[in-house]
């Protein structure tokens, strides 16, 4: 039985071809076996969708939580998206009952009504940057009126925000390290802040920050760990996820059509905008015990790496996997992940990318590309550093 094969496949997640377009080299490597081990990046790739189902629910054979494998986990960092079940239930179940709790028609309300007045004032305009004037300002507003806190001023924010989003690719860049660690700090010290600031923040955090009251200190120091990804996490993926269909709708003015003359395809679209160009491109696992995927033998220790977007365009699953159909359904795709990890921020996430796509389609201009458009150089997050475009008729 083989155990590590090389990679056949040329892919290099930051190269020039690959940010533009990744579906080609996904394609290959999906075609390639179950399982393909990419030396440079130390782990198993895996792209066909039932075995990434496969790894996503298995949570017994693969783990989150290094720690499982006796690898140390510096405590800030232990929120639930590295705590694996049993621990992480009682820190999911919290952010969802607070979920649960809040009134997203109005937030998404609140949403619709921002994006439309931002259209409304960018659209004189012969070309504007749907990242730093539509993306980066409707995610941070959206996640700070979830969690019910004052947002942090926009251009610090994305600073902070976005080192930390670099700092994920220190695998392959060590000079990113030491940046991501201090932006981590800064955002430590602003979550925190909402936690011990007299008066109850409203929303989704109020709700937490009432439930650290009465938990246990290791529960409520997971909480608050919990609440750095709901915000960093939740607004850096919005973000790009607003930018790529921003992009996918410029590029497609049919599609534009479509939604604006047939609202009820907004519902199912904006799924299958995320299934087809979304931001999350991948996760990794950790082997628990040795264990068999796909006829090859996976070690333990070993890291398997799930990506998402070759997933989501496997032809074994999904018909005509390439082509953007809005009424697409059922459309179980993996752009919000699956299983006991699944994102906690799907239902929110949906809401915000529903008020965008109402707010373009109720807008007389239509969107198209104007100019410069820059991919960000990242491994983990499919977004832009730019992205010019232009509403019109
Ligand atoms: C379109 C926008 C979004 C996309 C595509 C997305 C995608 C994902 C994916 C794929 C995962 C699973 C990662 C894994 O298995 O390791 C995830 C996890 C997570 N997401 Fe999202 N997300 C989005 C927005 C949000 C928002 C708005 C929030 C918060 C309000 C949020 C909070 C989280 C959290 C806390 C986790 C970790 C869950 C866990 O490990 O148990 N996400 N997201």
């Amino acid at each position: 039985m083989a155990t590590t094969p090389a990679c056949p496949v040329h892919y290099d997640p930051l190269d020039e071809a690959t940010l533009a377009d990744p579906y080609p080299v996904l394609a290959a490597l999906r075609a390639q076996a179950p399982l393909v081990w990419h030396g440079a990046m130390e782990c198993w790739l895996v792209t066909r969708y039932d075995d990434c189902v496969r790894v996503l629910r298995d949570h017994e054979h693969f783990a989150r939580d290094p720690r499982r494998l006796g690898r140390t986990v510096p405590e800030a960092s232990l929120s639930v998206q590295v705590l694996d079940p049993p621990h992480q239930a009682n820190v999911r179940s919290a952010f969802m009952t607070a979920l649960h709790a809040q009134d997203l028609d109005t937030l998404q309300d609140g949403a619709r009504r921002a994006i439309a007045s931002r259209l409304e004032a960018l659209a004189p305009r012969p070309s504007w940057d749907a990242v730093s004037e539509l993306a980066q300002p409707v995610a941070l507003h959206a996640i700070a009126d979830l969690l019910g806190v004052t947002p942090p001023p926009l251009s610090e924010w994305v600073q902070v925000s976005d080192t930390i989003m670099q700092s994920m690719d220190g695998g392959l860049n060590p000079d990113l390290v030491e940046p991501g660690r201090l932006a981590r700090e800064r955002l430590s010290t602003l979550v925190a802040s909402w936690f011990t600031t007299t008066g109850r923040p409203a929303g989704l955090l109020g709700h937490v920050r009432a439930r650290t009251a009465d938990a246990d200190p290791q529960l409520a120091r997971h909480l608050v760990h919990t609440a750095r990804v709901m915000f960093q996490g939740g607004y850096s993926t919005l973000s790009a996820a607003i930018g790529n269909i921003v992009d996918t709708l410029a590029r497609n003015p049919q599609a534009q059509r479509a939604l604006r003359e047939a609202p009820q395809l907004r519902a199912t679209g904006v799924d299958e905008l995320v299934r087809y160009d979304g931001p999350v491109q991948g996760t990794s696992r950790l082997a628990a015990t040795d264990i068999t995927l796909g006829g090859i033998t996976v070690h333990r220790g070993q890291t398997v790496t799930v990506l998402f977007q070759a997933a989501n365009r496997d032809g074994g699953h999904f018909e005509h996997p390439s082509r953007l159909l809005l009424d697409r359904s059922p459309n179980r795709h993996l752009g919000y992940g699956w299983g006991t990890h699944a994102c906690l921020g799907t239902i929110v996430a949906q809401r915000v990318l529903l008020a965008l796509v109402d707010a373009l389609a109720n807008h007389p201009g239509l969107l198209h590309p104007a100019g410069p458009t820059r991919r960000r150089a990242t491994a983990t997050m499919r977004t832009f550093d730019q992205l010019a475009v232009v509403l019109q008729p």
